[in-house]
């Protein structure tokens, strides 16, 4: 964050539950442009939910979420449950929100390429030689281009995540998040995934990563918030939620990792 940077995601008291259990109790953020915000947590503290409330993959019951300055609209229902006025402002959020999934998510009877060009193509509307253009810079990055032509199943899960993040910067989102993004992964196929985040983190990149990799969360966070049962119970620099948190459950939490 710089001190001329504006708001990229505004999150304000989100609320969701599913039947009778309270997954998020009130949550707010705000990542500025550049921020990485880390969100870590126990397993069921609300961390997924929090990101697909967050492109509306899950509907809040309350709560707003702003991306850059334009505010989600939704519009109350029966019994005061909310859903979004206009689908077509949820189409058009969603090109700049992208989402990386635990499990890559790539649609595996498409190509590597195709699966980084459909969205520009069909969504963006970009030219497709400009589009396949742009995917193989992409794929350079992310260290696949030799794998412009395989299928998903035919990849390694590091490779199968590489095209996943590839995927996502094609359509050049305002705020990329990410849903523990290594968690699926073989421990040998970690580095090479958090290397290419890491090089997202240098460009400036404005990230929410959901994570349970401690070490980088410290290394590459501007922010670390601690999630507990849908409340953010901490949250503050790397430096000080990693060496001296506040909350004895946050540090109860962090002992199980250093
Ligand atoms: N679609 C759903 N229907 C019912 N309950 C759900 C649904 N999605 C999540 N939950 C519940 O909400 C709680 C929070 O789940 P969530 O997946 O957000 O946790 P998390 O912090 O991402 O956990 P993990 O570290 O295991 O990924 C859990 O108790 C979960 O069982
Ligand atoms: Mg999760």
């Amino acid at each position: 964050m710089t001190e001329t940077s504006s708001p990229a995601l505004v999150v304000e008291d989100l609320y969701k539950r599913f039947g009778n259990l309270e997954v998020l109790k009130g949550i707010s953020l705000t990542a500025f442009e550049g921020d990485v915000i880390s969100i870590i947590g126990s397993s069921g503290s609300g961390k997924t939910t929090l990101l697909r409330c967050i492109n509306l993959l899950d509907i809040p019951d309350s709560g707003r979420v702003y991306v850059g300055d334009e505010l989600i609209r939704m519009k109350t229902i029966a019994k005061g449950k909310i859903i979004p006025e206009s689908p077509r402002q949820v189409d058009r959020i969603r090109t700049r929100l992208g989402m990386v999934f635990q499990h890559f998510n790539l649609w595996s009877h498409m190509t590597i390429l195709e699966n980084i060009i459909e969205a520009p193509v069909h969504v963006l509307k970009q030219p497709k030689k400009e589009a396949i253009a742009r995917a193989m810079e992409i794929l350079d990055k992310v260290g696949i281009v030799d794998k412009v032509k395989y299928y998903p199943a035919n990849l390694s899960g590091g490779q199968q995540q590489r095209a996943a993040i590839a995927r996502v910067l094609a359509m050049d989102p305002e705020v990329i998040l990410f849903d523990e993004p290594t968690s699926a992964l073989d421990p040998e196929l970690v580095g090479e995934v958090l290397q290419v985040i890491e090089k997202l983190v240098s460009e400036g990149r404005t990230m929410l990563i959901a994570t349970h990799e401690m070490g980088f969360a410290r290394d590459v966070s501007s922010t670390v918030m601690f999630l507990h049962q849908g409340c953010v119970e901490e949250q503050g620099p790397p430096e000080k939620i990693f060496s001296n948190p506040s909350s004895a459950r946050c540090r109860q939490f962090l002992a199980r990792f250093f």
